[in-house]
């Protein structure tokens, strides 16, 4: 069996992050989106594995390499525009090879991996098995309506009135025949190769779709609040590890990972949360839920539930940061020069809350 991991697209809801960033790049609790997927895979038996990738393919290929330290192999497939999820399975032939496959979706993360949907579907017979999860806003997601049987009726992409609260995870198996569906569809009214569409022909043709609802934990991470759930969900898995460098005016409480080379001074750091290798916390309360990466300074602020990339300056910031996402080399600081003002060099589609 054989992965693909989807990782090109436009990340359109991660902005301004992903103007310049691969949004299955931003970091969850230190870790790239992306590879819990590649994980997820690996630990599932599945090792040859495909990537989609778009204009941010670079940064993807530098990221993840030949796969080789995860054990895995990998074949980056190039995408010239985000045509849609059909269309990146369409691109992915000639890698297949009529082999059966999962398709991973690469900002998807699903909390307990995906073992034993994807040994079901090994040891079964069906053509293609999706993955479905209840969720509370099913106009976000493509939907299932499943028959009484538990069968698998009808799907759609983003309804604007749902059939049921059964949303598709990005997790998906098929045989060679979702080839055939591929060719068979047409781009929906958005321009894109629905797989939905793909999935429906499939039924339409008498081939065997499988649902699997899961009732653990999953998110798509397309969204600044999902990424920031995900943040809390893996940051609770955590266990305490203080391996950088600290004094004894700091004060360590519940889950913290302090990397080897970060540096706490003069803090209260509360976790779960976890402080990258590199990064200077001095004078500061770090809260729960906080994820700082590596080469960060953040000097007389308090900061919480939030997201912090490599290479910023938070400092002497006046209330708590919260619930923030705070992307590469930012810098935020409290001046001294009068007369008091914000000042704000913030990009395109930013976004600044003062309360
Ligand atoms: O997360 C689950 C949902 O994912 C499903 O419920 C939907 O049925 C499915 O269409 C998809 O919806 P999204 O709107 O979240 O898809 P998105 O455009 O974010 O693309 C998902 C991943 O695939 C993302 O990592 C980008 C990548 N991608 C997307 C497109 C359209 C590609 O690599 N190529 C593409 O052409």
């Amino acid at each position: 069996m054989k992965g693909l991991i989807l990782s090109g697209g436009k990340g359109t809801r991660l902005r301004p992050l992903t103007f310049t960033s691969a949004k299955q790049l931003v970091p969850v609790a230190n870790k790239p989106v992306l590879f819990y997927g590649i994980e997820a895979l690996v630990a599932a038996g599945v090792r040859d594995l495909g990537i989609v990738i778009g204009h941010t393919g670079d940064e993807i290929r530098a990221a993840v390499g030949d796969g080789s330290q995860w054990g895995a192999e990998v074949t980056y497939i190039p995408q010239d525009a985000p045509l849609g999820l059909a269309h990146a399975v369409k691109i992915s032939r000639d890698f297949m090879a009529d082999d059966p496959f999962v398709m991973y979706l690469g900002d998807n993360l699903v909390k307990d991996g995906i073992t034993t949907f994807v040994d079901e579907f090994r040891s079964g017979s069906h053509n293609a098995q999706i993955l479905l999860a209840k969720v509370a806003n099913p106009q976000q997601f493509g939907v299932a309506e499943l028959g009484p049987d538990g069968e698998v009726v009808r799907l759609e992409e983003k309804p604007a009135e749902p059939r049921s609260d059964l949303a598709l995870v990005g997790v998906y198996l098929f045989d060679h025949n979702i080839f055939r569906a591929v060719d068979s569809i047409s781009p929906s009214p958005r321009g894109e190769l629905e797989i939905t569409d793909a999935i429906s022909w499939l039924i339409e043709t008498n081939l065997a779709v499988r649902p699997h609802v899961i009732r653990g934990w999953w998110k798509d991470t397309g969204k600044v609040e999902d990424m920031l759930e995900a943040n809390r969900i893996v940051l609770d898995t955590f266990t305490r590890n203080i391996e950088g460098e600290t004094d004894s005016d700091s004060v360590f409480e519940g889950k913290v990972v302090l990397e080897p080379g970060a540096v706490v001074r003069k803090s209260v750091v509360r976790g779960p949360c976890i402080i990258g290798s590199g990064t200077l916390i001095e004078s500061t309360f770090v809260g729960p839920y906080t994820a700082v990466q590596k080469d960060c300074r953040i000097a007389g602020c308090e900061i919480e539930n939030s997201i912090v990339l490599e290479g910023s300056s938070l400092e002497a910031i006046p209330d708590r940061v919260e619930g923030s996402l705070i992307g590469r080399g930012v810098s935020i600081h409290r001046g001294t020069r009068l007369p008091k003002a914000y000042r704000f060099v913030v990009g395109d589609n930013s976004e600044v809350d003062i309360f």
